[in-house]
């Protein structure tokens, strides 16, 4: 099929190369030149693992493009898939950009005679599609549904793991407003992916995307109320707290004894936090919507509270063990906001550090890939330092906090936090070390969900 795809951000772009890397011929449209100078020269204006390779390949072969001129890529195309961002903006999301696209798609569409379906990916809150998408389509236009098509259709890729996550679904929602509307969208998808299909009304499709991440960050947050229960009682580990339960065959299941591990076990896991792009704008965003709709979300209200006050629990404890912040040289291993990106935004680590420079401590820090992004997000001060070797970070430190459980980080060997450290001190906000083997290398420990 053809399709145009509004937008090259991480959604977008990914959406794209994929869906163009399946066989269908895609126009990415952007309204910025340089981006897409970059991409029609096989270049990935944003970092994402497996994108640059295959970008490369679909647009030799012809079957993606980019452009900034909307007409030629609504005119020249069946579909047209809505891929811009919807930032948090105070207290609610901004669905300025999307609104913008629909009314621009529209007046594209009053000159256009044969059947063109709008396709909305970006996250937006449950009733933007039928209202909001709807009213300003039909106004730019001067058509009503039925003449053309209106779908919802989110997507769940994790940063790190897009491209996988859609080449691979585990579901494909299609949200439409009429069945002519949802038969284009399954031709997207019916002979190039192999994953259930959920049809749905497009509110529904906007609300399983929010109770998707939702439900995550929940799991998450729920994991350090039980860590922090632990920690205050003493002796517990939330750590095997939390993979005791999940081997209750309902979360694990165990056939014939061979036990399959879920991928969500991995959010059941005390930590310092969630971050990102995803899980803070969107529970945000869910518990500002209901709000407005006259019911107070108290489980998300606490999924957030629980996780704003993850840093400061950190920094307690970090003070316990080292006896006061000021003037101590601290070493943050990890900037980003999980491992395997450069993505700093809503970074527990990066919170960490603000507080920490608050309380007069010399940080040190290093990331593999996140420096950059961080020092924009960090403004200047004599007492922060990046390094890119986490050996400079430990020297002479007298802690170190790990933020994110990058590889080359849960590899450290005990001897060399012992050998390079002043103070062999170690908070662990990923929980990635051995209590046991810390402590026998003569490292004081301390890890979300454990005391001693
Ligand atoms: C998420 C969703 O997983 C994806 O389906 C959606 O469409 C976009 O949002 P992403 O933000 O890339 O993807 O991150 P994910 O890997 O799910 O992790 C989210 C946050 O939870 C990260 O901050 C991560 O570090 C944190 N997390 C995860 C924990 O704190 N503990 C865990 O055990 C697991």
């Amino acid at each position: 099929m053809n399709i145009s795809i509004i937008g090259t951000g991480y959604v977008g772009l990914v959406s794209g190369v994929c869906l163009a890397y399946k066989g269908h011929r895609v126009i990415c449209v952007d309204k910025i030149q340089s981006i897409v100078d970059s991409i029609n020269k096989g270049i990935a204006p944003i970092y994402e693992a497996h994108l640059e390779r295959m970008l490369i390949d679909v647009v030799n072969n012809n079957n993606l493009k980019a452009t900034t001129d909307l007409e030629h890529a609504v005119m020249n195309t069946q579909i047209s898939i809505i891929a811009v961002g919807t930032p948090f903006i105070g207290d609610s999301i901004d669905l300025k950009y999307v609104e913008d696209a629909a009314y621009d798609i529209g007046t594209i569409l009053k000159n256009k005679k044969d059947y063109h379906v709008v396709c909305v990916k970006s996250t937006v809150i449950p009733t933007t599609t039928d209202t909001l998408v709807l009213k300003t389509l039909q106004q730019s236009s001067g058509k009503t549904l039925g003449d053309f098509g209106l779908v919802m259709n989110p997507e769940f890729l994790k940063e790190g793991e897009a491209v996988e996550d859609f080449l691979n679904p585990d579901r494909i929602v299609i949200g439409a407003m009429d069945e002519k509307s949802f038969e284009m969208l399954k031709n997207v998808y019916k002979d190039y992916f192999d994953a259930p299909i959920l049809k749905v009304n497009p509110r529904t499709a906007e609300m399983i995307k929010y109770t998707s991440n939702s439900l995550l960050a929940t799991l998450v947050s729920f994991s350090n109320e039980i860590a922090a229960i632990s920690e205050e009682v003493g002796n517990i580990d939330a750590l095997k707290v939390l993979e005791g339960v999940s081997l209750d065959r309902r979360i694990t299941p165990n056939p014939e004894g061979k036990i399959i591990k879920p991928d969500i076990t991995k959010y059941l896991k005390p930590g310092r936090g969630f971050g990102g792009s995803c899980f803070p704008k969107d529970v945000k965003s869910l518990i500002a919507f209901s709000e407005k709709q006259g019911y107070t979300p108290q489980i998300l209200k606490s999924v957030i509270e629980v996780n704003e006050s993850q840093t400061r629990r950190m920094i307690i404890a970090l003070k316990s063990e080292i006896s006061g912040i000021k003037d101590k040289t601290i070493a943050i291993l990890g900037l980003a906001f999980k491992a395997n990106t450069d993505d700093v935004r809503e970074s527990p680590s990066i919170k960490l550090i603000g507080e920490l420079l608050k309380e007069g401590g010399k940080l040190i820090c290093y990331d593999p890939i996140a420096i950059e992004n961080a020092k924009k997000e960090l403004a200047n001060n004599i007492n922060i330092k990046f390094v890119d070797r986490y050996e400079k970070a430990l020297e002479r430190a007298d802690a170190a906090i790990i933020m994110t459980d990058w590889d080359v980080i849960l590899n450290i060997a005990f001897d060399e936090f012992k050998k390079l450290m002043k103070n062999p001190t170690i908070v662990d906000g990923c929980r990635i070390f051995d209590i046991t083997k810390a402590e026998s290398h003569g490292i004081r420990y301390v890890g979300i969900g454990y005391r001693e």
